[in-house]
């Protein structure tokens, strides 16, 4: 496994390799992370990841101080699972003082994590787009667990005519039902047991609406479980799964998203509505 942490190095290995498929991430690897690995790497490419914790996404009262780093415990995932590159950039190489570009998003990016994170998706889309620029993969790999960023990434690649083919990879879970994600490590145990009330939540409410309950009143029940599970959630809606635009009555395809703060932790989930 080739690691690069400058641009020159990076170049050396696409040279040496070809263009690969390409994990992009922020660290703290766990097997949702390593499915991305495995579904590029069953492309045939060689495979590239990158961790760079992004400050560009966290607003000035977000976690990025805490967000967990494990650099060689995930160097040693990424080579197990059969990684042939890792790109390490430092904020200097992202973040050159004189950079002066953004991205600047509609659309899917608008509302539900973008109304509660006005900034987010900026700094993933602008990241995104200068990462897919430094290695030049043949095809990006994005969990459908965060599955409003899959689609402001898709959006942004169809709009910049970016030469990637942008591929969305199923949600990895704990036995419970729980997505995998790298704060979850955060939950103190009693808010562990409560958490895989979320998925739980969101498929009985996609099971009653695929078989015509009303949509309105469905989630609305379900947001009243999570409450009574000691979730506070932030929002838990239906929308169109491609322009996250919310659904009053269910057309396909939907898709039902939700967050849902849990002690200090915000818990993302979704599901398709069938
Ligand atoms: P990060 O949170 O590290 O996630 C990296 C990728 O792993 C994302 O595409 C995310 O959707 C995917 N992922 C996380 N948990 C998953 C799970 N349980 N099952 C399947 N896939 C999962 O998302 C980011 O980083 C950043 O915003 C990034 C795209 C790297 C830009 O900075």
């Amino acid at each position: 496994m080739i690691i690069a942490r400058t641009l020159p190095e990076l170049r050396a290995a696409t040279a040496k390799l070809g263009a690969p498929g390409f994990v992009p991430t922020m660290g703290a690897l766990h097997l949702g992370h390593l499915s991305l690995i495995a579904a590029a790497k069953a492309s045939g490419r060689p495979v590239a990841a990158s961790i760079f914790v992004n400050p560009l996404q966290f607003a000035p009262n977000e976690d990025f101080a805490r967000y967990p780093r494990d650099e060689a415990g995930d160097l040693a995932k990424l080579e197990s699972a059969g990684c042939n590159l890792v790109w390490l950039p430092d904020v200097d190489t992202m973040y050159p003082a004189d950079a002066a570009t953004t991205i600047n998003l509609a659309g899917p990016a608008l509302r539900w994590e973008g109304a509660s994170r006005p900034t987010h998706f900026a700094g993933v889309a602008t990241v995104v787009a200068k990462l897919l620029g430094q290695v030049r993969p043949e095809a990006a790999y994005f969990g459908e667990k965060d599955w409003q960023q899959v689609q402001v990434i898709t959006r942004m690649a169809a709009d910049l005519l970016l030469p990637v083919e942008i591929v969305p990879v199923p949600t990895v879970r704990e036995a419970d039902g729980l997505a995998l994600s790298s704060r979850n490590r955060f939950l103190l145990p009693a808010e562990r047991e409560a958490a895989p009330a979320l998925f739980a939540g969101l498929k009985s409410a996609a099971t009653d609406i695929a078989a015509g309950a009303p949509p309105n009143a469905t989630l609305e029940a379900a947001k009243q479980a999570l409450i009574q599970s000691g979730m506070t959630p932030d929002y838990l809606a239906l929308v169109h799964a491609n322009t996250l635009d919310p659904l009053e009555t269910f057309v396909h395809p939907g898709r039902i998203i939700a967050a849902a703060r849990l002690g200090a932790i915000r818990l993302l989930d979704n599901v398709p509505v069938a």
